[in-house]
C-alpha cells in the first residue's frame, strides 16, 4: 500500500489508485488520508491522554523505518489499530484498538498478530507492551493471544528535547 508503481517507466501511478483502501479486515500501514479517523478512533477506545498529542505520535512512528500505524477498515471505515515499533532490542505494541461496535469479531487478535508480523519482520524476537494499571479488562485479552505478566516494573521519566 505504500508504494504502487506503473509496469514500465517506474513512475507513480495516479495517486487515487496509490490511496485505494485495502479490503475490510485487511491490515495497512496508515496514509495520510486515515489519520482523522484513526485519532477518533482512539479517542473512542480511551487512548488518548493530554499528555499525548495523537496526532505527534502518529507523525513520530510514520517517520522512520522502525516504526508504524497499522489501520483495518470496517464497512469502508478505520475500525482497528495497532502501533508497532522495534528499538534495537525488542518489539513494542501500542494504540491497540478496536471500534466498540466492532468488538468480538477477532479484529482485536488480527491487529496484534499483523503488528506482531511486522515486528518479526525486522528482527523481533520478542514483543512486549504496556497496559495501563487502570485498563484491567485488557490483560485477559492479551493473556488470551500468549502474552504473559513479565514482572517488571515500567520506569518513566520526562525529558526535553534536544
Ligand atoms: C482490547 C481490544 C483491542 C479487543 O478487541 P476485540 O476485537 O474485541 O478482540 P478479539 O475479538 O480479537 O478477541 C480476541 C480474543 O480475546 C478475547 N477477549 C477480547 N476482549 C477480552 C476481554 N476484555 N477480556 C477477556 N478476553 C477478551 C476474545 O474472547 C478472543 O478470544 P478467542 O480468540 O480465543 O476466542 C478492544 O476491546 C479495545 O479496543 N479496547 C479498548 C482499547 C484498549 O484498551 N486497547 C489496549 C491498549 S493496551
Amino acid at each position: 500500500m505504500t508504494s504502487v508503481h506503473a509496469l514500465s517507466g517506474g513512475e507513480p501511478l495516479a495517486p487515487v489508485l496509490a490511496a485505494a483502501p485495502a479490503a475490510d479486515g485487511v491490515f495497512v500501514e496508515i496514509t495520510d488520508a486515515d489519520v482523522e479517523q484513526v485519532v477518533e478512533l482512539w479517542q473512542a477506545c480511551g487512548l488518548t491522554r493530554p499528555w499525548n498529542d495523537p496526532y505527534v505520535d502518529i507523525a513520530e512512528a510514520r517517520a522512520g523505518d522502525g516504526s508504524t500505524v497499522l489501520v483495518a477498515r470496517a464497512e469502508g471505515r478505520v475500525a482497528a489499530t495497532a502501533m508497532a515499533g522495534h528499538d534495537g532490542h525488542r518489539g513494542w505494541l501500542y494504540y491497540v484498538a478496536v471500534a466498540p461496535e466492532a468488538r468480538g469479531t477477532g479484529l482485536g487478535r488480527a491487529a496484534v498478530v499483523a503488528a506482531e508480523a511486522w515486528l518479526v519482520a525486522r528482527g523481533a524476537r520478542k514483543i512486549q507492551l504496556m497496559v495501563r494499571t487502570t485498563n484491567e479488562d485488557v490483560v485477559a485479552f492479551y493473556e488470551r493471544l500468549g502474552y504473559a505478566d513479565q514482572q517488571c516494573a515500567v520506569l518513566g521519566r520526562w525529558v526535553e528535547p534536544s
